[in-house]
């Protein structure tokens, strides 16, 4: 390959924006430009002053904040005494990927394209808005975002003469090379690592800690639409901590049946050892993997075959399909012109890994076992909000989820963990003076549970509930568990039943408008939300510019300003989904 001089430096949360720097890389590789693709956390910063080509690809979290990984280069980067020509000799872009139901949408991305503008880099194009809220996915921007930031590179940096491009339908040479071996390991040599009961060492990614689960209970009745799951995990002695906000990352595993059917698709013995070999030197193995390590462990512990596949695993796999209707079919899918019919087929009925390769049988039996890594993504731990207060419970650690997130480990009981912590604590939070109230606002089975039950254990009673829900018999979670607390003076519940009553928490929220407005103005509240991000949020916000206005005699432009200071000042925060 010639000089890598084309930099791709990601900051990625949820693996979107890795995956779509991983996309970047194959695309230059397949131009015939030397690449890396690094995460910004793991780039030596400095060296920045030197590159003459970098694409930035980031995330936005939260409320407007930066992936973990880019936290230390969020931070450098805005270095008062940077000079302002610090990076006048680089060519950038950056591409966003953001969720425009939150009020600072891909507000990362767009602050560090004013930055690096400031530090005198040269922008090739405006930066990409990428939005997790489009039926398409960030793709609908990303791909002609795509084409022209390629135009602008090849102009810039135009591939040897001599080197024809690589063609699509032509798979790229894949990172590993999987050396199969004869001998039997010893015993034990490859246990997943973890942290066990009384260890020294905390929870980390590569040695999470493996917890018993307690319970895994159906909280919605049995005619709901949804199977949500109240889970516990017992965490006695594992050094774990946490508070009402934080999240914990749980590290599932794929269920033996999936293994044994993967295994079977690809006509690969799940008993076959090898090890892996990196084929180019700034590739490293991945450190979660023993080496030598069985085919069994790879698709149980490493391979990612429950969830549901991005474009690039249908690009690669018709380069690797040699039956012809298979791979026409792949090559649709993996056109910019068949995303639509991708959509239906795969994001829609969320079709995982190991269900679209049972539908591509014979390219499946053929895929060679190198490209693996290449084809699957690893599972990542996900996140979930705990549910639970350790004021409350010390060695308990519950979520709540429902069973769509979490199906194909949810569908193994008995389930272990691991579980692992802490993936650093969300910047907002409850506040920290206790005595201001709480109002929690949409259906509480995550942080908002969490919370009160800290407050609570804290002894603080002024803790508002509005619950939203279908029906009082079916999706009113833990509602005895309120019940005993308003019993005890310690919550104000007021339900919002949507299919009994036809109410929304934003219509109990008015009825009650001057007690919000109590709250908030006279009080100090602090005003949380949580639940689904398609409109809840704009509602309820109008709700309360409202309240603002008749319960608060403020003009409406006041109401708005209101509304903007509870934010800026953490006293209104949202957690939402999709
Ligand atoms: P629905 O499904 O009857 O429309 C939890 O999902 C609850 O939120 C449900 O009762 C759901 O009602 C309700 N919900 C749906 N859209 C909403 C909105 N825009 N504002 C507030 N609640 C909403």
């Amino acid at each position: 390959m010639p000089n890598p001089q084309f930099l791709v430096l990601f900051g990625s949360q949820t693996g979107t924006a890795q995956d779509v720097s991983e996309r970047l890389g194959r695309e230059a590789r397949r131009r015939r430009l030397g690449c890396r693709v690094q995460a910004l956390d793991s780039y030596p910063v400095v060296n920045l002053i030197n590159e003459p080509l970098v694409i930035f690809v980031c995330a936005t979290t939260g409320q407007g904040d930066p992936p973990d990984n880019m936290k230390n280069f969020w931070r450098f980067i805005f270095r008062k005494n940077l000079p302002t020509t610090a990076l006048c000799q680089m060519e950038f872009a950056v591409l966003g990927l953001g969720d425009s139901s939150y009020t600072k949408f891909n507000f990362v991305a767009k602050k560090l394209h004013r930055r690096l503008l400031q530090l005198g880099g040269s922008a090739l194009l405006p930066v990409c808005l990428g939005d997790d809220q489009h039926e398409l996915g960030p793709d609908a921007a990303v791909d002609p975002w795509l084409r022209d930031l390629w135009d602008r590179v090849l102009s810039l940096l135009p591939p040897p003469p001599d080197l024809a491009e690589i063609p699509p339908g032509v798979p790229l040479p894949s990172k590993f090379t999987l050396l199969f071996l004869q001998e039997a390991p010893r015993m034990g040599s490859e246990g997943q690592r973890v942290a066990h009961p009384g260890s020294q060492e905390p929870p980390s990614e590569s040695k999470p800690f493996l917890a018993p689960m307690i319970s895994n209970q159906r909280v919605t009745g049995p005619s709901h639409f949804q199977d949500v799951r109240l889970i516990e995990f017992d965490i006695s002695g594992s050094g774990i901590s946490f508070a009402a906000g934080d999240v914990v990352l749980i590290q599932p595993s794929n269920s033996a049946a999936h293994v044994q059917q993967f295994c079977q698709v690809l006509g690969l013995d799940p008993d076959q050892l090898f090890t892996l070999q990196p084929r180019e030197p700034d590739v490293s193995c991945p450190t979660r993997l023993p080496q030598p390590c069985s085919m069994r462990h790879l698709v149980s512990h490493y391979l990612d075959i429950a969830s549901v596949p991005r474009r690039s695993f249908f690009e690669l796999l018709a380069c690797l399909s040699l039956h012809e209707l298979e791979r026409e079919k792949l090559l649709e899918f993996s056109s910019a012109q068949g995303q639509e019919e991708l959509f239906e087929y795969c994001n829609r009925p969320r079709r995982t890994i190991l269900e679209v390769l049972c539908d591509f049988p014979h390219t499946a039996a053929a895929i060679p076992p190198d490209y693996l890594l290449d084809l699957i993504p690893a599972i990542r731990p996900r996140a979930f909000s705990i549910a639970s207060s350790m004021l409350a419970h010390p060695s308990r650690l519950q979520i709540g989820c429902s069973s769509r997130l979490c199906s194909s480990w949810l569908a193994s009981p008995p389930w272990q963990g691991p579980v692992r912590y802490p993936s650093g604590a969300p910047e907002s939070g409850l506040p920290r003076d206790t005595r201001h109230p709480v109002i929690m606002v949409g259906p509480a089975l995550g942080s908002p549970s969490a919370a009160i039950q800290e407050r609570v254990a804290q002894g603080q009673t002024r803790n508002f509930l509005f619950f939203g829900c279908r029906w009082r018999d079916q999706d009113f979670y833990w509602e005895a568990e309120w019940q005993e607390l308003e019993m005890r003076d310690c919550l104000t519940l007021v339900p919002a039943f949507s299919r009994e009553q036809k109410v929304y928490v934003q219509h109990r929220l008015r009825e009650l408008g001057s007690l919000v407005w109590e709250l908030l103005d006279r009080q100090g509240a602090y005003f949380y939300l949580a639940g689904n991000a398609k409109s809840m949020p704009a509602d309820v916000s109008e709700a309360l510019m409202s309240i603002f206005q008749e319960d608060g005699g403020l003009c409406s432009p006041d109401a708005a300003a209101y509304l903007a200071r509870l934010q800026r000042t953490q006293r209104f925060q949202t957690e939402t989904w999709a």
